[in-house]
């Protein structure tokens, strides 16, 4: 009995032009083009190994160690994908071992906490997909994988890609041209740092999923930006990295951070994914580069009350001594910082 094995790692990607609204829910079609900054191989990431023998009886899948269902119409979908390319695969090439029929056994682990609501389903179906096609020895293009990838977490088409990342939305009813396209490598603008505050590590309380068709429903303010906001901003945030503008980068991220979650605060009922302490920190981005007079940090924030900051290298020392004194203590080069931690923060708002 033969077992053919392969593994790879897909990193946490994070948004600064965010995904918010499906326009076709089963082929996760969106109703607005996103981008993405893909944190470093070694930072946040999944880890996933696949294994197919014929002698395997059905899926499995153990996710951080636990076995969990592979039931899912997404992971379903996308598991149906790959093998109909491999199948493709094996028709053309006679020689081809017929592994499309057989069963998967899918090993996955993140090196950071699934809890910390810190977008662990982008590099989870990014990862899952990608240990696939290299199973499969899939032929396709990483564009092309990261249509599979889109079917099981729309931001999860971004995670394929390393540096900066922008997800297509494409125009096509079937989905054929919403993918993900390289912007720029990492190598590109290598100052860039990303630093991440854990606010709260409890889960989120509206899934993305469900509170982007709450805002497609009811918000208005949500057609203003997927039709005059975000197509312009898309075109300008492209630019911005090219030509590796951090101030237009930053405010571009910052403003688009904002828009997103005024979208979701005028959903009815509304969605609050950002709590006290966040907003302090937005006021606390905002006053630290006014204090320097140069735009040193950017803020952005997913579906929960974390805040991701971006910034470059040589900007690290200045703005890291004002979080220290602020937060108080580091924890690793992510600056996790928890909740207990923000107690310093408090006072210092406190006037
Ligand atoms: C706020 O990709 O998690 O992080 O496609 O329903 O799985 P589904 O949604 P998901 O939404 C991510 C939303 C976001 C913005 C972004 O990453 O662009």
């Amino acid at each position: 009995m033969t077992i053919y094995t392969a593994s790879t790692t897909a990193p946490v990607n994070i948004a600064t032009l965010k995904y918010w609204g499906k326009r076709d829910k089963k082929l996760n079609l969106p109703t607005n083009s996103s981008i993405s900054v893909t944190l470093a191989q070694d930072d946040l990431r999944t880890l996933t190994s696949v294994a197919t023998s014929e002698s395997f009886s059905e899926d499995q899948l153990w996710l951080n160690g636990k076995l969990e269902s592979l039931e899912s119409e997404r992971t379903q979908n996308c598991l149906q994908d790959l093998r109909d390319l491999r199948s493709k695969l094996e028709l053309s090439d006679k020689n081809a071992i017929p592994m499309s029929k057989w069963k998967l056994h899918i090993v996955s682990e993140n090196n950071f906490p699934t809890a910390a609501g810190l977008a662990s389903s982008a590099a989870g179906f990014a990862a899952l997909v990608a240990a696939i096609a290299k199973l499969y020895e899939l032929p396709e293009s990483a564009s092309e994988i990261s249509k599979i990838a889109r079917k099981g977490s729309g931001s999860a088409c971004r995670s394929l890609f390393g540096g900066y990342v922008a997800w297509e939305m494409g125009t096509k009813a079937d989905g054929s041209d919403s993918k993900a396209v390289e912007v720029a490598s990492r190598e590109h603008w290598p100052e860039m740092k990303a630093a991440i505050l854990v606010v709260s590590d409890a889960k989120k309380d509206t899934p993305s999923t469900s509170g982007m068709q709450l805002t497609v429903a009811t918000s208005d303010l949500f057609q203003e930006r997927i039709q005059n906001v975000v197509p312009k901003r898309f075109e300008q945030m492209k630019q911005a990295i090219v030509s590796r503008d951090f101030p237009l980068f930053a405010e571009l991220t910052m403003r688009d951070s904002n828009s997103f979650h005024a979208t979701c605060l005028d959903s009815y009922p509304p969605i609050f994914y950002m709590n006290d302490t966040s907003r302090q920190i937005v006021k606390l981005c905002h006053q630290i580069n006014a204090f320097f007079n140069e735009t040193v940090v950017a803020y952005t924030f997913d579906a929960g009350p974390n805040a991701v900051l971006y910034y470059l290298q040589h900007n690290e020392t200045k703005l890291m001594a004002f979080i220290y004194q602020v937060f108080g203590q580091n924890q690793g080069w992510e600056l996790k910082f928890s909740a207990q931690d923000l107690s310093a923060f408090k006072d210092y708002f406190a006037d």
